[in-house]
């Protein structure tokens, strides 16, 4: 049984970031054997969009050095797309060294996180961003853009709406295809997610390019996807069993996990094309690489 509420949409894409988002954040390094599996189960469950790794510095992210390595083993499939994300121009030689056809870029709403994440001012990252996006965008790549602290940092407190909404603008701006708002530390709630929703329409950025991107530090992660439904957004992040959290902005806990999202969507009607019972199947194996249960309420139940 479904049961739809109104104006919600019919269909939803999920942009999974477990093997990324997820494994970037544990102490652990998992092999490139145990992501490699990882990646091709989600595939498998129906998930089309699976961000696979990052082209980053290896000493700031050592838990995906490994990316030449997975990108060269993981298979192609048809309609499935694996972004990666590359901060700067030496990132993007290496990434399209391996073909990538998505990248993302990812900046800061606040200036306390672009010095610690990226080592730059906050005007000083789209310097950096720029001619990446460029040269992505005229060699075919599809480019994602995310902003970080948008509804709170951890050092500065709460984010204004407008200093988000012109982060976000300069993203796209740059020429990002997308925009993914980015609630690191997971203190937004849902009236909090349709305001900021709003001031980017109000700003004449369509909904149609906004994805959303949860993290469930205090449980509001199913909340707000559900007010950014409400609002029109119809790409939603998530990470397998609730992997996640960021290296560089302490109290990042899991992202909203892919199982949670899907029990919610999946009762109010809205088609996925993701098979739930493969997913948790893939998380408790996931689980028992890294040697602890998933925190996903719904892996728990079904496992
Ligand atoms: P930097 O130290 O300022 O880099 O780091 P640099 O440009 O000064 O270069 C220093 C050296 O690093 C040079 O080598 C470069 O070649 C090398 P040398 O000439 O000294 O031998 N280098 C690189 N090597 C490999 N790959 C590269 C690369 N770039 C430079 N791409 C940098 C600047 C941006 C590189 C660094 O700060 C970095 O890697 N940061 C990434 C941090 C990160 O990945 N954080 C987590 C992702 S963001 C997130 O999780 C939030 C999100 O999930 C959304 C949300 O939740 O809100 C997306
Ligand atoms: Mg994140």
């Amino acid at each position: 049984m479904t049961y739809p509420l109104d104006g919600l949409p019919s269909e939803v894409s999920i942009y999974e970031v477990g093997p990324r988002d997820g494994l970037q954040n544990e102490s652990a390094v998992v092999p490139v054997e145990v992501k490699l599996e990882f990646v091709q189960r989600l595939v498998a469950a129906g998930l089309r969009t699976v961000e696979a790794t990052s082209f980053v510095h290896p000493k700031w992210v050592p838990q995906l050095a490994d990316a030449e390595d997975l990108m060269a083993a993981l298979p192609r499939v048809n309609g499935v797309r694996y972004p990666v994300l590359v901060p700067n121009e030496r990132g993007l030689e290496r990434a399209l060294s391996f073909g990538v056809q998505d990248i993302a870029v990812f900046g800061s709403a606040t200036e306390t996180f672009a010095q610690r994440n990226l080592n730059r001012s906050l005007d000083s990252q789209f310097e950096m961003f720029a001619p990446v996006v460029a040269r992505a965008v005229a060699a075919g790549v599809r480019v994602r853009g995310y902003a970080s602290m948008c509804f709170g940092d951890p050092w500065e407190g709460p984010v204004a709406v407008d200093q988000v909404v012109r982060v976000g603008q300069r993203l796209l701006d740059l020429g990002c295809a997308e925009l993914s708002l980015g609630d690191t530390i997971g203190v937004a709630t849902p009236g909090h997610v349709r305001t900021l929703l709003a001031a980017f329409g109000a700003a004449g950025v369509p909904v149609a390019r906004l994805a959303v991107h949860f993290h469930d530090t205090y449980g509001q992660a199913l909340a707000n996807t559900l007010a950014a439904l409400q609002s029109g957004v119809t790409v939603v992040d998530a990470s397998a069993g609730g992997l996640g959290g960021c290296p560089y902005a302490e109290s990042a806990t899991g992202n909203l996990a892919t199982e949670d999202l899907l029990w919610q969507l999946h009762g109010l009607g809205i088609e996925t094309g993701v098979d739930l019972d493969a997913l948790v199947a893939t998380s408790v194996w996931m689980a028992g690489q890294l040697g602890r249960a998933s925190v996903s309420r719904v892996v728990q139940a079904l496992s």
